[in-house]
């Protein structure tokens, strides 16, 4: 989704901006801009495409100047194009802003501004918003903000240059996430953390309806009264080298190869591990909570929403709980019927997803508790959220997730563990030898990182596949929904999951001579039945690969290969089998020549519904 950046200070504002924007890039945008007060006027370069097009431009035309805006722009109203690009002005030339968000009421204020004179230019609902202010401005931009505020619909956020007062950023937000800091050659606003980690890790958070007023020494907060507030800092311990791609070809991989540090991070949040202990203040809930807890449900998209599947195996078996799960955008057309005792999990990365945020928001209405698990301190989510539980996997830029999956489903299966035991479905013995185990798996899962030749050179035998179908049984198949994902969605090849033993009712009529099948055999009390589904699609012509948990003498003799894991007890066997999922994912797409960490429509933070 866009990202914006802005900056205000003593150093060179393009540079700066240009540098948020390419940190911001992993977001997803097709077209960019910057403007700059250059002491006279406020100059603006846009451009559609990649930033690197903005950049040659601002080569030839260069911009100086100590404050400016920019923006990396997703499309959704008005085509990508220069005219479209923001920032985007006001008739008379008074500001110009960058826009995050939708603005869902824009063809009624188009009209209302249109009748009054004004004369647009592009297709988008930001220049209503750029038009309208300019509009109600009679000198006091903070008041000129406050009313514009109150006149939109939709989500929002704005940084806007006025050229009455041209070394001030002003900045406002409602449901799209903001974040300002100071740092010490001036003040910064961004989308996202990582665009101002450069320059400080001191943050500010803005929440909806409040506005920031950023000058070279100082930030200012305003509530929607127009009332001066305080606003809490928060530190970000993440250092900049985490948010960058180092000598790594892509992010994705970066990523992947950070998995055994994110894995240990967040176990040793959680865990005491000299004594193999579960931390229980780390868990929101006591004794008398869960004795009333009666049911559980998950929400999330896309991956967290596939870590949420593993979630209710892991809350089902070792809790013995009720659970339910469901996706976030579909959550709000159920007509849930809430009971009391339950506690709902909403799972995010981000913590800025706009329908997990929806769905989250509709739910807290109805008196329902809410523990979110997060990735980022200060989003959305974790402010909003009864508790959090958060996950340590560092920045994530790629926008296929994949060690931020990995510490999800590691929080998911330890909060399983902690309230197994409260529930009495768990001895401590069991508890603790599972978390022995558990403790070994950044082993085994740099073992799988070491080896990963073996996979390139099976991913550059079959990456001209047409489909790929991932088939598996129980935990299993909520390993097999995440590999479809991240195989689908960075290398175009179509890629389905089925439970293994759903095949037969239909899906098998895909299979023919060649097809690439990929059997996930983690759950060794479920081999037998799944050599025979292998079996069903073998003999109609597909090519299986299996992956196995320990050597499977049942599975053996009836794959085209066979990927053999370290041994260990099932429940904790697909921490390590999702690793080869994901390297076989990147692997096909690079040799395919896809755009590995930034894929074709795709966008890391989906902040509009
Ligand atoms: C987008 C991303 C996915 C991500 C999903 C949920 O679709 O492309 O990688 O899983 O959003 O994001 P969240 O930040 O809420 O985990």
């Amino acid at each position: 989704m866009c990202g914006i950046v802005g900056y205000t200070g003593y150093k060179d504002a393009t540079p700066i901006l240009i540098d948020g924007l390419e940190t911001l890039a992993y977001r997803g945008y097709d077209s960019a801009g910057v403007a700059v007060w250059n002491g006279s006027g406020i100059v603006m370069r846009k451009e559609k495409g990649q930033l690197k097009n903005l950049e040659e431009i601002l080569r030839k035309e260069p911009i100086f100047g100590n404050s400016g805006i920019g923006h990396t722009r997703w499309a959704t109203h008005g085509e990508p194009s220069y005219i479209n690009s923001h920032p985007h002005a006001d008739v008379q030339q008074k500001l110009v802003l960058v826009h995050n968000g939708i603005i869902e009421n824009y063809l009624s204020l188009k009209t209302m501004l249109v009748n009054n004179g004004c004369r647009f230019v592009s297709d988008t609902d930001t220049e209503v918003v750029a038009q309208l202010l300019g509009y109600v401005y009679k000198g006091d931009p903070l008041s000129a903000i406050l009313t514009v505020m109150r006149m939109i619909e939709g989500s929002f956020a704005l940084a806007i240059l006025f050229m009455d007062d041209p070394h001030s950023i002003y900045c406002a937000c409602k449901d799209s996430p903001m974040v300002v800091g100071i740092g010490e050659d001036g003040a910064h606003v961004a989308s996202d953390i990582p665009a101002m980690l450069a320059y400080t890790r001191d943050v500010t958070f803005m929440s909806d309806m409040q506005v920031a007023v950023l000058r070279p020494n100082g930030i200012s907060f305003y509530n929607e009264f127009g009332q001066s507030i305080n606003k809490a800092v928060i530190h970000i311990d993440w250092d900049i080298d985490a948010a960058k791609k180092g000598t790594y070809e892509h992010y994705m991989m970066k990523e992947i190869c950070e998995e055994p540090v994110a894995f240990r991070k967040t176990l040793e949040q959680y865990v005491s591990v000299k004594d193999m202990r579960l931390k229980s203040d780390c868990f929101p809930w006591n004794a008398d909570d869960v004795d009333k807890l009666k049911r559980i449900r998950i929400i999330g998209c896309g991956t967290a929403y596939h870590a949420g599947v593993m979630g209710k195996k892991y809350f089902s078996e070792l809790a013995k709980l009720p659970v339910e799960i469901e996706i976030a955008s579909e959550f709000r057309y159920s007509g849930h019927c809430f009971e009391e005792g339950e506690q709902l999990i909403v799972i995010s990365q981000s913590g800025e997803t706009a329908d997990t945020i929806a769905a989250m928001r509709m739910a807290k209405q109805r008196g329902i508790n809410v523990t979110a698990i997060c990735n980022v301190i200060g989003s959305t989510i974790a402010r909003e959220a009864d508790s959090v539980l958060f996950t340590y996997a560092g920045p994530e830029i790629a926008v296929a997730a994949t060690k931020s999956y990995l510490a999800q489903i590691t929080v998911l299966f330890l909060t399983a563990l902690y309230l197994g035991k409260l529930r009495g479905a768990l001895d401590a013995k069991k508890v603790s030898s599972l978390l022995e185990e558990l403790s070994k798996v950044p082993t085994h899962i740099q073992n799988l990182i070491n080896e990963r030749e073996r996979i390139q050179f099976f991913a550059s035998k079959s990456f001209a596949s047409k489909h790929v179908f991932f088939i598996g049984r129980g935990l299993d198949y909520g390993l097999a929904m995440e590999a479809a994902l991240k195989l689908k969605e960075i290398s175009y090849i179509h890629s389905e999951a089925y439970a293994a033993g759903e095949l037969k009712h239909g899906t098998i009529a895909l299979i023919e001579d060649g097809s690439l099948v990929v059997a996930l055999v983690t759950q060794r009390h479920l081999s037998a039945k799944i050599a025979s589904n292998i079996e069903e699609v073998r003999v109609r012509g597909a090519n299986v690969l299996c992956i196995t948990n320990g050597y499977l003498p049942d599975i053996e003799g009836h794959c085209n290969e066979v990927w053999q894991l370290e041994s260990l007890s099932e429940i904790l066997s697909p921490f390590c089998a999702i690793v080869p999922m994901q390297l076989l994912a990147y692997y096909m797409a690079v040799q395919r020549g896809c755009s590995v960490d930034k894929p074709r429509n795709l966008a890391k933070s989906v902040t509009v519904e």
